[in-house]
């Protein structure tokens, strides 16, 4: 298990908690760069500070292609560190540059976001988009060390911050009513970025994450709760063409998946509500704006779940526990429940 810190100030400090190497390969987005890229750069020695446009449509091959062959350029060799600084597109590009890069080289996780601080910098997974699909191409490579320092989210802009809590009511959801419950009560004093709660926030996300990795590094069994909200959301981001940001889309995704749940009598049927509460207490939309239900059905069937042709659902038994059934950690779902429950959530 990597290490992970979370630390207010940690940032100042990288240098302790990055291997020994002869060059460090700072990766940051056009965002991040000039702030926290240059200040992880300026505190570690014979360091590169590599920046790429921000954006979901730069994870792609080009950027990698572009940050790997500025890295050969320079001469970069294989005792070469990765510090990827920056929210989950940078940490799922700059790892793959690091787990690519001369056959790969050791990478430390330095999120930005809150998404990427809960999410995309734990569990090593790292990749790039296509035009087949998100994340279809890329690798596990286990971070050296995930390096986290609350006090960056002060400039993370509210929206991206309701975006990754979006991930943190999702682990509350599959592993911890209490936990849920908390993030409901505490939504105020974390917009305000205070301290305290963004720290309870970070680890207890972060421990549930972990918690679902640790026991299933390649994605067969029980790290398929973590998909929670994700089969319908992965659907809403497609049909808007990722014009609906994705925690905006898992929370109506968990919204709905619930309702599927509870329709199929497998969740109980407070769920929804406990969701749908929580949803609007960090200012994340619960209802959709059109009836998609056509395009959407079709598009359930495109996500990396989908076995045999089925669409997979991965279900409550209630807020804070997942349903499983003879080892299984999802569900196929007729596509009447689908299709009823998507109809109670349009408007
Ligand atoms: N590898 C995984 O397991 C995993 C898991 C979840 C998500 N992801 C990936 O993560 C990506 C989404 O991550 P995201 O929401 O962080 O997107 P992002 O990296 O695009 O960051 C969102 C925005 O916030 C800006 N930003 C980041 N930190 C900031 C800060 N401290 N101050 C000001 N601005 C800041 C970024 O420049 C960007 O504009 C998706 O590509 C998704 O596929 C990966
Ligand atoms: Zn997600």
């Amino acid at each position: 298990m990597e290490q992970i810190l979370i630390k207010p100030g940690a940032i100042q400090h990288i240098s302790d908690h990055v291997p020994r190497a002869h060059s460090y390969a700072v990766i940051a987005d056009s965002n991040v760069s000039k702030v926290l890229g240059s200040q992880v750069a300026n505190v570690l020695p014979n360091a590169h500070l590599l920046e790429f446009p921000a954006g979901e449509p730069n994870k792609t091959r080009e950027t990698w292609a572009t940050i790997t062959d500025a890295m050969l350029d320079r001469n970069l060799g294989r005792d070469t560190c990765v510090i990827a600084v920056g929210g989950g597109v940078t940490c799922d590009v700059a790892g793959f540059v690091a787990a690519t890069y001369l056959r790969g080289v050791p990478v430390v996780q330095v999120p930005t976001s809150l998404l990427a601080m809960i999410d995309a910098a734990i569990g090593g997974k790292t990749g790039v988009d296509v035009a087949a699909g998100k994340n279809l191409v890329g690798a596990f490579h286990q971070p050296y060390a995930v390096v986290i320092d609350p006090l960056v989210l002060q400039t993370l802009p509210d929206a991206e911050l309701s975006n990754g809590l979006a991930e943190a009511i999702k682990h509350g959801a599959i592993a911890d009513a209490a936990y849920l419950q908390w993030i409901v009560e505490s939504a105020a004093s974390i917009f305000e970025r205070r301290t305290d709660s963004l720290k309870k926030l970070i680890s207890r996300s972060v421990e549930i994450k972990n918690s679902f990795v640790q026991d299933d590094r390649k994605e067969a069994g029980k790290r398929a709760a973590l998909n929670f909200g994700h089969t319908i959301g992965h659907a809403l981001e497609q049909v808007s063409g990722y014009a609906i940001a994705h925690g905006h889309a898992v929370g109506l995704g968990m919204l709905i998946e619930a309702e599927i749940g509870s329709a199929l009598e497998i969740t109980r049927a407070d769920a929804v509500k406990q969701i749908y509460e929580a949803l609007k207490a960090v200012r994340l939309p619960h209802t959709m704006v059109v009836d998609e239900s056509g395009p959407l059905l079709e598009a359930t069937r495109t996500d990396k779940k989908v076995r045999e042709g089925k669409a997979r659902y991965v279900l409550l038994e209630q807020v804070g526990a997942v349903a499983t059934k003879a080892g299984e950690w999802t569900w196929e779902v007729p596509d009447d429940v689908v299709r009823e429950a998507l109809k109670q959530f349009s408007v």
